[in-house]
Parts: structure tokens; sequence; C-alpha cells
């Protein structure tokens, strides 16, 4: 194969030109000449769909390439690829539908729209003939999506452990580096422009969740169901779970893990989790992504880089650029999500296993930890290590207990958990998490 004497023109259509937007307008135009060179493509931008004409941009952009409707690039026939950079699930999902019926290749960063409705909108791609390209839906620059679709194409996933949300990683990070409450961690994040338009979802770990959803999908070979998911966000991560977590050699991280168990059923979790300080995840700071693959011929793969930002994410989306830009010199080669029967079952989330940590606060008085062990000995709960710090100044009545437990379901746990909060000696609601050993 080599490529074309002179390099085709590829126009393009831009729906939306917020930061990822104008870094694709503005890193397609600085590395034009390496693009062209590598693809044999001139990818060229031909109209851009914005919400408001008169917005003040960083970036200048020529007026007439501007439109209102993005409708405006779905019928003009010269584009033959349209970038979906709008955000939300309801016109974002319009646009896609219609740029594939209108026979254009989609690039998206939309993981919400991909999480929610991918099964539906990969048929429809299938259907058009018309694949969908989604690089910089899940860890902004790491090209994840393609380490899974062609580098690991070889190997059954056994397992993705991954630090996949910028903001939350951003704001874990100066909790436990610099003491600061969550709120201002918070605004912090939110000021430097890693959180979503709605940092809800964010903080709530649903970003995560999408992405995480996204890469099991690929993984796995079917689209995984949102409602099998088990998500909790980093609202619950206080100061003091930091102090513990590190006297136990742990640090907390929003983790999502994805695996399938040996009768093929996949789980798909994404919460707060204690990650041991020794473990190269441990040190994955600020708005900086891991992900951690592990496949049954590789072994242990580990991407690590910029997870949210103009740039980083550009660079996907600029990827994906390239690649539909080859699909239409050379080609198709796939829809961008390859279905297959392997696998095809979500774990109920009660019977995925792990180990715990758990905080209770507790009357300051004898009898009490053998009420708590009976209540998880009685559901086969094994207690691997406890913490009652001893101060000798407080003499208030109370005092935190905490207990590092052995594998156990999440089912058993949760009940043994309501069981030990309704404890006359229990003062507060116990503060509980996944703990991840990352040992493979
Ligand atoms: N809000 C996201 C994050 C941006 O913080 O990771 C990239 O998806």
């Amino acid at each position: 194969m080599s490529l074309p004497s002179s390099p085709r023109v590829v126009q393009i259509g831009l729906a939306g030109l917020g930061n990822v937007g104008a870094g694709v307008y503005k890193n397609l135009d600085r590395n034009r000449a390496l693009i062209t060179q590598r693809t044999g493509a001139d990818i060229q931008v031909k109209k851009i769909a914005v919400r408001d004409l008169s917005r003040p941009r960083d970036i200048d952009v020529p007026a007439d390439l501007l439109t209102t409707d993005w409708r405006d690039l779905i019928a003009d026939p010269d584009i033959q690829v349209i970038v979906e950079l709008i955000g939300g699930t309801t016109q974002a999902h319009e646009l896609v539908c219609a740029a594939l019926r209108a026979k254009k290749i989609v690039v998206t960063g939309n993981k919400a729209l991909l999480a929610e409705r991918g099964q539906e909108l990969f048929a429809l791609a299938e259907e058009c003939g018309m694949p969908i390209y989604f690089e910089a839906a899940v860890a902004g620059g790491i090209p994840i999506i393609q380490v899974l679709q062609e580098g690991l194409v070889g190997n059954h996933i056994v397992s993705i452990h991954g630090i996949i949300n910028g903001t939350c990683n951003y704001i874990l990070t100066r909790m436990s580096q610099a003491g600061l409450s969550y709120q201002d961690a918070l605004q912090e994040a939110q000021d430097k422009g890693f959180a979503e338009a709605d940092p809800t979802l964010d903080i709530s770990g649903w970003d995560a969740a999408h992405k995480a959803i996204i890469l099991a999908s690929l993984s796995y070979g079917f689209w995984i169901p949102q409602n099998l998911v088990h998500v909790e966000g980093v609202q619950k991560v206080t100061l003091t779970d930091f102090a513990f977590a590190k006297r136990l050699g742990y640090t907390i991280k929003l983790l999502s893990v994805i695996r399938a168990d040996a009768d093929g059923r996949v789980e798909v979790r994404t919460q707060p989790t204690l990650v041991p300080l020794s473990h190269v995840l441990a040190s994955v700071s600020g708005s900086f992504n891991a992900v951690l693959v592990n496949g049954d011929t590789v072994g242990e793969t580990l991407f690590y880089g910029r997870g949210a930002g103009q740039d980083p994410t550009s660079s996907s989306v600029i990827s994906d650029l390239c690649e539909a830009a080859a699909v239409l010199i050379y080609g198709p080669r796939h829809s961008g999500f390859v279905p297959h029967g392997l696998y095809g079952k979500s774990k109920p989330i009660e019977d995925t296993v792990s180990r715990y940590y758990l905080r209770l606060t507790v009357d300051d008085r004898p009898g009490v930890v053998a009420q708590v062990a009976q209540v998880l000995g009685a559901r086969t709960i094994g207690i691997s290590s406890m913490i009652q710090p001893e101060d000798l100044e407080d003499t208030s009545a109370t005092t935190s207990l905490v207990l590092m437990l052995h594998d156990a379901p999440l089912g058993a746990v949760l009940q043994a958990i309501e069981e030990i909060t309704a404890l006359p000696c229990i003062k507060e609601p116990p503060a509980w998490m996944r703990v991840e050993t990352l040992l493979s």
C-alpha cells in the first residue's frame, strides 16, 4: 500500500467549538504538514456549528465557516466526516444518527452518549456502513481505544483498572497531598477547567463509569447495560479516611474496575477505592489518568497520560480524523465496535468480590468490638486487621474503629453494614470503601 501521489482532500464538519473543538481546529492546523505526510490526506474544516456566533474565542476562525445549525454540516455534500463535540445526549444523538444516515463518518468524544446508547448507535453505523470513532471519549489523550481495538486484539482481557476521571483524581490528590477540604479541591478542579460543564457527572462517578462502560464493551464484545454498573462518587471520601488509609499503607483513588470471572460474567464498577501506596496507580496524581490492562497473552500493560484538557483530548480527535481519512482513501475496516458472543452476561453487582475498608464511630466501651465481629462472622466475612487509635487526651465517649475485611461479596458486606449500623453502640453511619490489592 502506498500513499496517494498528491494529498487527498478530506473535508470535515465540526459540531461544537468549545474547549476541545477549538483544540482540534488549532492543532490540525499546527501539525498540518506532518498529518498530511503521514496520512496522505489534507484534512480541512469546511464548516463549524456553534451555539453563539458572537461568543469571543481564543482562536481565529474565518466567520464564513460558522453556522448556528448543525444540520448545515449534514446537508453539505462535500463534508465526509462529522465531528460531534456538542456534548449532552439529546441533540448529539440526533446529530450522530443524521450523520450516519447521510453516509458520513462520525468522530465523537461523547462518552455519555455512547455509554447510554452505544448498542443502538453501532447497530445504525453497521446498517449505514459508516463507522463511529471515539478515541477522545475515554481518558482524554491516552489512545486506549486503539489499544483495545488493535494493539491487544489477540488477547482476552483479564481485567482493567483505570483512573479515568481527571477531576476526581485532582480532587483526591489535593485532599491527600495538601489536606484540602473536598469543597476547596473541587473548586480548584473547576477553576482549572478539568470538570464537565455540570461537575455532578464527574463527582458522582458517572463520567468515569461512562468511560468504563465503553472500555468494558470493547473488551467483552457486548454493550454493557448501564443499570448493571455499580457507581459511587468521591463525595463520600473524607480527610479522616485518607489519614487511616495512609496508616494502613494505602491511598484512595476513584478506581474503575472491569473484569470477567471464570464463567465469563463481566463486572464493571467505579468507586472510591483503597489502592496500596506501593502500587504504581497510587502515584497517578492530579488530572492525570492511567489505565492498567491485563491481557491473557500480553500480561500487564499500563497507559498513562493527560485525561482531560484541550490539547490532549484534541490529539485523540485528530487521531480519529486520520483513521477516518484512511477509511476514505483505502476503504473501511470496522464500524468502531465489533460485537461477539464469547461473553455476554453482566455479573450482578452484589456478587462482586473484593476486600473492604470499614470505618465505624462507636461507643468507647468494652464489648463493642465483639458485637461488630459477631455480625461480620455470622456472614463469614473475615477481618484482616483492625485499628482503634489510642488518644489518651481524648475524653469523648466515642472512638473510631477501622477494620480491613477479607475478600467478600458486596451483597453480604452491605447486609452486614446495615446490621452494624443498627447496633446501639454505633454512633454515626459507617464509612466503607473497596480495597484493591492489585496483585496480578
Ligand atoms: N471531566 C472529565 C474528567 C474530562 O475530569 O476526566 C475528560 O473526560
